[in-house]
């Protein structure tokens, strides 16, 4: 007689009544943080003691969820990278919402699987690639896929062109030697050559097209160099817009790419990572014309449409071409008529996941709960503060602004006060950041380190801007003191 093992009662708690009151506090106190992020420093850098104390071993018992969550409190709370605080203003980061945080928790419910299958979430996807669709106005049928982020969708984009210039073989035979060339702006994101690399085809196959002095992709050279590749026998493959420079917020003139693309025979894709969602506005969206005749488009959720990290997407005009770069029958995935594994496409069969995350439905949430006019106001508020913050900046003697504003990115410098402008502003974001004033980034405008204000946070407001200003103005003039 073969023994009856031990019963084993899984993960659940003995006591509901203590994990309901648990969860009630944390909820309550994180949205207590929330409504409350005004009022901390922008950033605390997470002290030496914490970062040991966190570094314990592969905890072998059960522990206390409750003390789990003061842990969590006490050791990571306070030290994260600040993305909710109004003076954020690094890199290229949303603020989340309170939407989105209780759909983030609404997601931990389900624990599903969203690679596939016939199940409600993976019709709440369709849903949102539709109105990604819709927001900038390519075809109903466009298929779409949600990824961590736009470095992934941008990758996925050169896999469907890929496909499309080498047909289905490419699959399985690889390149075989095929010279292709992509273009794209020499503005352009890194993770552009990035996916080259991750291809096969490899990065010098990117030809970074000059930029104008508006930061955007000079066409006629991107028309020359399309002809000078073709003459000497390789394979233009590629045309990548951007909308919205990661430098400087910049777009490039999407409806003559697209225009350049057409005659040359090239698939057009736009990398519009945070720009297109300009598109919701519709003061804005002049700005984007062209955007509708992508090929293929990659964008984010959460940067400018505030949506909770991490929700990416990528459209793909052509749906047939979009499901041969990644269809793979497998007989443990087969897709059946009735039952659980009916409903294809799935979503494996439109991108490299098979596990994925439910990130439509805070996606969804956020939409339905602010609307499309209420990100609009969002992204024109990040707009008009841009606006507001270079006025203020050419205002001051002391400061330059280093390109022009195109949308709710500002770069400028600190100009006097130091042998060395480079080394003196780079000391300054860390100063500001230090100093929990603010959390700007840096980049490299035109040779000159440039502190780089992204005004992605929807709480942010004019009156950051000039702390941001006071802020620089301030420590320059310590500094200078002091040396
Ligand atoms: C223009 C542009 N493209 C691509 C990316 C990469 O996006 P992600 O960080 O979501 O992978 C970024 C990130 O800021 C970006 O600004």
């Amino acid at each position: 007689m073969p023994q009856t093992p031990e019963l084993h009662r899984g993960l659940d708690p003995q006591d509901w009544s203590a994990t309901r009151e648990l969860g009630h506090r944390m909820l309550d106190e994180m949205i207590d943080w929330l409504a409350t992020s005004r009022d901390r420093p922008v950033w605390r850098q997470m002290p030496q003691n914490l970062r040991a104390e966190l570094r314990e071993t592969l905890p072998q018992g059960p522990q206390d969820l409750e003390a789990i969550y003061e842990d969590f409190r006490r050791m990571i709370l306070p030290f994260s990278s600040a993305n909710e605080h109004p003076r954020m203003m690094g890199w290229v980061n949303g603020g989340g919402s309170a939407a989105g945080l209780l759909a983030e928790l609404l997601t931990g419910i389900f624990n599903v699987n969203c690679g596939g299958r016939d199940h409600a979430a993976i019709e709440v996807e369709r849903l949102v690639i539709a109105w990604a669709a819709e927001m900038v106005g390519m075809p109903t049928a466009t298929t779409g896929v949600l990824l961590t982020g736009s470095s992934m969708a941008n990758m996925v984009a050169v896999l469907v062109a890929r496909r499309a210039a080498l047909g289905a073989e490419v699959r399985t035979h690889g390149l075989q030697g095929a010279p292709l060339t992509a273009y794209a702006s020499a503005a352009a994101h890194g993770c552009i050559p990035r996916a080259l690399d991750m291809a096969g085809i490899g990065s010098d196959a990117l030809r970074q097209i000059p930029a104008d002095a508006q930061h955007r992709m000079r066409t006629d050279l991107l028309r020359a160099a399309i002809a000078e590749d073709r003459a000497a026998g390789r394979l233009p493959f590629l045309v990548v817009g951007t909308a919205g420079t990661v430098d400087t917020g910049a777009i490039d003139d999407l409806a003559t790419v697209a225009t350049i693309a057409r005659d040359a025979t090239i698939w057009f894709h736009v990398d519009g990572a945070f720009g297109a969602t300009a598109a919701f506005s519709p003061r804005l969206r002049p700005l984007l014309k062209g955007i509708e005749h992508a090929d293929s488009l990659a964008f984010d959720f959460h940067k400018w449409a505030q949506v909770p990290y991490d929700a990416g997407c990528v459209l793909v005009r052509d749906p047939k071409l979009h499901i041969e770069t990644f269809a793979q029958s497998l007989a443990y995935l087969t897709q059946e008529a009735r039952g659980l594994a009916g409903n294809p496409p799935w979503p494996r069969d439109l991108g490299p996941d098979l596990s994925r995350e439910f990130r439509a439905l805070k996606i969804w949430m956020t939409l339905k709960t602010y609307g499309s006019e209420g990100i609009a106001r969002v992204v024109e508020s990040g707009c008009d503060i841009a606006q507001y913050l270079a006025q203020r900046i050419e205002r001051e003697p002391t400061l330059e602004l280093l390109a022009p504003v195109a949308l709710n990115i500002v770069c400028f410098r600190v100009r006097t006060g130091a042998a060395d402008l480079d080394a003196l502003n780079r000391e300054l974001v860390a100063d500001l950041q230090e100093a929990g004033i603010a959390a700007p980034s840096t980049t490299t405008i035109d040779g000159k380190l440039a502190i780089r204000a992204a005004l992605f946070n929807h709480r942010t407001v004019p009156a950051d801007a000039d702390a941001l200003v006071d802020g620089v103005l301030q420590l320059a003039r310590r500094r200078c003191e002091t040396s």
